[in-house]
């Protein structure tokens, strides 16, 4: 069978981008097979590279090239931040190109704003490896779960704090299970971001939107990180980083993220190490418990190639992603139960 190509384009070469490059190789048959078109990767760009890569012939420093190559269909955004981030992804979808992340942060920040842009120019813009890593979790909740309320949602959404927690349990110090982190390509950068919970709060906050449609700014919300944590254990539960987003009867919503004590009983109880675990409540459907590896190269990988996939299938934009309408919405922080 001989099948046009699709050109694919990553821009950021880190741990995730990298996964990326590797699973289009690796499956490249069977993703071939999923899209029904061949997917070839075109360039990665970055500014520095590893001298010894396999994909050396395909390294590149000018975006340009890929904003002006009308080969190239879909981008693959990995850089992280908003720095350089926001800009290059409006110019691809301005440029016509779909554009796939796992930036939560840009998401959280500028969902809003770039879903427009890419509805504008008919092209997708998606994001389901920023919340939960390889976890399938925007679609369920846009999709298979669409025909209910959602009235709260809350879970482990960060793999770096919940290893650090795991293995503090198992009597190791913070300080080594913050490096064993790093060094498996759990943490950010910057892991301040994990430790002090605004990861997590991103996270959260996409969520919400998805299952709310009102946007939340992450700077609104109440968050607590792991940094006074003394013992991931108590006599009631495990200490686990939460968040959690509740939609209340007089329409407010309460969002907030914090340490908090999981009964041994409780299903999130049992979710260790990297791991999240992300609890959807339905007015239909009662409880849901999505559970994964949230955080690492290929796992994250896995979920921004089924992106992918998605906007080689679909080429025009894809009217599944019930994203707000960017107004905001009054918000409690305080625990209402
Ligand atoms: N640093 C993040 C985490 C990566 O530990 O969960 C995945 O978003």
């Amino acid at each position: 069978m001989s099948v046009e190509k699709c050109g694919v384009a990553i821009i950021g070469f880190g741990n995730i981008g990298s996964g990326a490059a590797e699973l289009l190789k690796a499956n490249k048959e069977r993703i071939t097979q999923s899209a029904g078109r061949e997917v070839e990767l075109k360039y990665i760009l970055d500014v520095r590279f590893p001298e010894d890569s396999e994909f050396k012939p395909l390294f590149i420093s000018d975006f340009n090239i890929i904003e002006n190559d009308p080969d190239v269909n879909v981008v693959v955004e990995t850089i992280g931040g908003t720095r350089f981030a926001y800009d290059f992804t409006k110019r691809a979808l301005s440029a016509g190109k779909s554009v796939v992340t796992s930036n939560k942060e840009l998401v959280a920040v500028y969902g809003h704003e770039l879903l427009t842009l890419a509805k504008e120019n008919n092209v997708n813009y998606l994001f389901e490896a920023s919340v939960g890593g390889g976890i399938p979790i925007l679609r369920p909740i846009s999709q298979c779960l669409a025909a209910n309320e959602i009235t709260e949602i809350y879970g482990i959404l960060n793999g770096t704090t919940n290893y650090i927690l795991t293995k503090m349990s198992e009597g190791q110090s913070y300080e080594q299970a913050l490096k064993t982190a790093q060094e498996l390509g759990y943490a950010e950068p910057d892991p301040t971001a994990d430790i002090s919970g605004k990861d997590t709060c991103r996270k959260i906050c996409i969520l919400a939107d998805l299952a709310f449609g009102r946007h939340i700014d992450p700077d609104e919300v109440s968050v607590t990180g792991i940094d006074g944590v003394k013992d991931a254990v108590t006599p009631d539960g495990k200490v686990k980083l939460i968040g959690r987003a509740k939609k209340l009867d007089d329409g407010r919503i309460m969002i907030r993220v914090a340490p908090e004590v999981i009964a041994n009983d409780h299903m999130l109880s049992c979710v260790e190490n990297a791991n999240n675990g992300i609890v959807v409540k339905g007015n239909a459907v009662g409880e849901v418990l999505f559970y994964g590896q949230g955080a690492g190269k290929m796992p994250t990988a896995s979920a921004v190639v089924a992106d992918v996939i998605d906007c080689v299938k679909h080429t025009n934009a894809r009217k599944w992603l019930y994203w707000s309408d960017g107004e905001g919405v009054q918000l409690v922080s305080e625990n209402v139960s």
